[in-house]
This record gives structure tokens, sequence and C-alpha cells, in this order.
């Protein structure tokens, strides 16, 4: 079976765990795409170079997951030759048998618009930046204005920018439980599978 589920939004919007969960329940593989960009901006040097070289141990780097890791990964999406050396691994992933979920900014309108499942997680700012200082810690005020610009960055880009495809379901996370955002979530998976 061909069955992709597409989840995009900004930072710290809870796509992340929407989507592992619905990995796990419905046996799909899972790809964290901003996994790739973090990585690639990671690496230093030329973000070209290391976005056509990436390997499984750039994945892995323990150090992926910071702020600053972040802001590099946003700042490395803009570049479109970035983008193009990433997008073949993301469609094979999207479109390999069993099923797959992948989330990023870009999967439902550029790598996989054809996904049977489109969901747009979102959230306020002010619900985001709470949500990631309390995983981060630090000052709220610095982790808001980061969100902030990351959303400016990754909205505003010409080449794929963030922005929900016209026939996404858009999830408003900002006053649900991360159950009722899941829940929600696997409905709309369920509905697709039964034909719904
Ligand atoms: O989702 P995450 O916060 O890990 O993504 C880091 C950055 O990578 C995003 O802010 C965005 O600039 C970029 N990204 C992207 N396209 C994706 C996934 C992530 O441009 N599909």
């Amino acid at each position: 079976m061909i069955f992709t589920v597409a989840i995009d939004g900004p930072a710290a919007a809870g796509k992340g765990t929407i989507a592992r969960t619905l990995a796990s329940r419905f046996g799909f593989a899972h790809l964290d795409t901003g996994l790739l960009y973090r990585a690639v901006g990671a690496k230093g040097g030329d973000p070209v170079a290391a976005a056509r070289g990436l390997t499984e141990a750039d994945l892995a780097r323990p150090d992926l997951r910071t702020l600053a890791a972040g802001q590099a990964a946003s700042r490395v999406a803009v570049i479109p030759e970035v983008r193009a050396a990433l997008v073949e691994f993301q469609r094979r992933f999207a479109r390999q048998p069993g099923g797959a979920v992948l989330d990023g900014r870009d999967i439902g309108t550029v790598i996989c618009p054809e996904a049977e499942v489109k969901l747009y997680v979102t959230a306020s700012p002010e619900v985001r930046a709470h949500r990631r200082w309390l995983e981060v810690g630090g000052d709220e005020a610095q982790v808001l204005a980061e969100i902030k610009e990351r959303d400016r960055r990754d909205m505003g880009r010409a080449e794929a920018p963030l922005r929900p495809a016209p026939d996404a379901q858009v999830l408003d996370t900002s006053t649900l439980t991360i159950d009722e955002a899941v829940d929600l979530a696997v409905r709309a998976v369920q509905a697709r599978l039964e034909g719904r």
C-alpha cells in the first residue's frame, strides 16, 4: 500500500509528536525532514556540498535539537540547491510501500502534493514559544523572538515557503491538549483509510 501523511507547520506546533504517534499507531515509516536541514546547517562549510553528501552519521549527531541548530537549519533551507539535493530522498521515502508519515514545512506543497492525508499543524507563536521553553529552558522572551524570526524566514523565502497546501486540514493546537490534537490527526487518517 502506498499511503503518505504529510504534516507541515511552524516550529514547536506539535508536528513531531503527532507524526510519531501516527507512525506507531498505523505502522507507517516516519521521517522528520527538519533533521535533514539541521544536519546540513550543523555540518558547516558549503551547505550545497553538505546537502549532496549527507550521510546517516550526519543525521545521528547529538547536537541537532538545539535552538542554534534550528536557526542554522532555516538559514541553509532558503538555498534552492540545498532543497533540490534533498527532494529525491524525501519523495522516495514518502511513496515507499507500507505507508509513510513525513513532517516538515513543504511536504504537502512540494515534496508530496499527492499525499493521501495533509495536515497543517499550527499554534500561536506565544504558545509554541512556551512549549519550546519548557523543553530547553533559558529566557522565554528570547525563545519567542527566535521562533518569530524562524517563522519569518520559513514563511518568507522564495523557494518552498511554509504555507498550508490548499487541500490541507488545518489543526490549530493552541488550545488543544496533545491527546486531543493526536486524536484529531488519527481520525483524519482513519477516515481516509476507510475511504470516507
Ligand atoms: O522542523 P525543524 O524545526 O526541525 O526544522 C528546522 C528548519 O529546517 C526549519 O525552520 C526550516 O527552515 C527547515 N525545514 C524546511 N523544510 C522542511 C523541514 C525543515 O525548510 N521540510
